[in-house]
């Protein structure tokens, strides 16, 4: 019985005691704006006063965008004398906590930058050895939403040190959804279910279909580089392609419209990064489309995977509750080519299914007819298959 006892007290010391992150933050993909792929490090309180009004305004906030980051760049560039993280008092002269109070005042969630290492990639100080210290700061700001990045790691183990940040946030008593940002590089997919809430898959996309920087990717070699991944992902734990470039310069609309498609498809998180306040009505649009983002919020949470890949024709099949499933096509080449629909060739349709255009937003018709549509260069089509009842 002595042992009983003593089996069962170890146990549940154990338990209490191993860390854990804060569970149930992001049963459907994280939906929000970040500063980093428009403003990079030249933020200020300004700024997101006026993109957390706008995320209200346009109705962005209703369609799901809750959250508000801020990206590498609010920092001083030293700690204060007792160690604590303080706002560049040139950029937010009211400190972060008027920021969050004014994110919170909207109804949004207020999110924030830091990372792994010593220095963050933009040479602002990281969290390396501040970690319980930042995340109680964190927590008195009200924050909900902390990035966290890897530069200036050192030999530092990815796993261990977003364990021991994971750990700081639970500790510091406030809920807040934790993005991993180490680019791919441990392989967190295989580990940081029960660390973070997404991680990211690669490097840093950039506002291009496809060209490559030293470290920027265009959306075609992201894109590439999330297939086999689907199986690692699902409620409160996703692979993270890097954020949206919809509407930035780079890209097309066609291009845009892809990028958000593709990320709906991969049950990606969905953060905006492009000027609000000179987005076109027809960015707007695309990042409001409600079809498109209920298949990325879908609960059932499954990632897409690439059904077809043959030269320039991806097909990607993402499975969705209630027995509905999305198929997205994509013509990654440089002409428009006819697509032929064969609906016999999708073996995991049972009976027939009511096809509904995203993009056109109607219905189009059911399985039962076969269909050939052109698709243009980078376009997609969008279709979600329901069950005919
Ligand atoms: C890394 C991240 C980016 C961004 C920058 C900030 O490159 O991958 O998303 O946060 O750091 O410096």
């Amino acid at each position: 019985m002595k042992k009983f006892i003593l089996f069962f007290g170890v146990l549940f010391l154990t338990v209490s005691l191993s860390g854990q992150k804060y569970q149930g933050l992001a049963l459907t993909p994280p939906m929000g704006w970040n500063s980093w792929n428009t403003f990079e490090v030249n933020i200020s309180e300004d700024l997101i006063r006026d993109i957390a009004d706008i995320l209200v305004s346009s109705g962005m906030k209703d369609a799901g965008y809750s959250y508000l980051v801020i990206d590498d760049g609010w920092e001083a560039m030293a700690r204060d004398e007792q160690g604590n993280l303080v706002a560049d008092p040139k950029k937010f002269p009211n400190g972060m906590k008027a920021v969050s109070d004014y994110v919170h005042a909207k109804g949004l969630k207020f999110g924030i930058h830091n990372c792994a290492g010593r220095t963050t990639c933009s040479g602002y100080p990281g969290g390396m050895g501040h970690e319980f210290q930042d995340a109680l700061m964190y927590a008195s700001w009200g924050v909900d939403y902390l990035k966290y990045d890897w530069c200036d790691h050192g030999t530092g183990d990815a796993r261990q040190l977003y364990s021991t940040m994971r750990d700081a946030l639970y500790a510091a008593k406030r809920p807040v959804l934790f993005s991993l940002c180490e680019w791919g590089n441990n392989k967190p997919w295989e580990w940081a279910s029960d660390v973070g809430h997404m991680w990211r898959t690669t490097g840093d996309v950039t506002d291009c279909y496809n060209c490559q920087g030293e470290y920027d990717l265009g959306m075609i070699f992201i894109l590439k580089l999330q297939e086999g991944l689907e199986r690692y992902a699902g409620p409160d734990h996703w692979n993270d392609p890097d954020m949206l470039e919809v509407g930035n310069p780079g890209l097309t609309l066609t291009e845009s419209r892809a990028q958000f498609s593709l990320w709906c498809m991969l049950a990606a998180p969905l953060m905006a990064g492009n000027d609000l306040r000179k987005m076109s009505p027809e960015i707007l649009k695309i990042l409001t489309n409600r079809q498109a983002i209920s298949i990325n919020q879908d609960s059932l949470g499954k990632q897409a995977y690439l059904y077809m890949n043959h030269l320039s024709k991806l097909i990607y099949v993402k499975e969705l509750s209630g027995g509905d499933w999305a198929i997205c096509w994509h013509n990654t080449g440089d002409q428009a080519y006819i697509q032929r629909i064969n609906w016999v060739h999708f073996g995991f349709l049972q009976g027939e299914y009511e096809i509904r255009d995203v993009w056109k937003d109607k219905i189009i018709g059911t399985t039962t007819k076969n269909m050939e549509i052109e698709i243009p260069s980078h376009d997609v089509l969008l279709y979600r298959l329901s069950r005919k009842k």
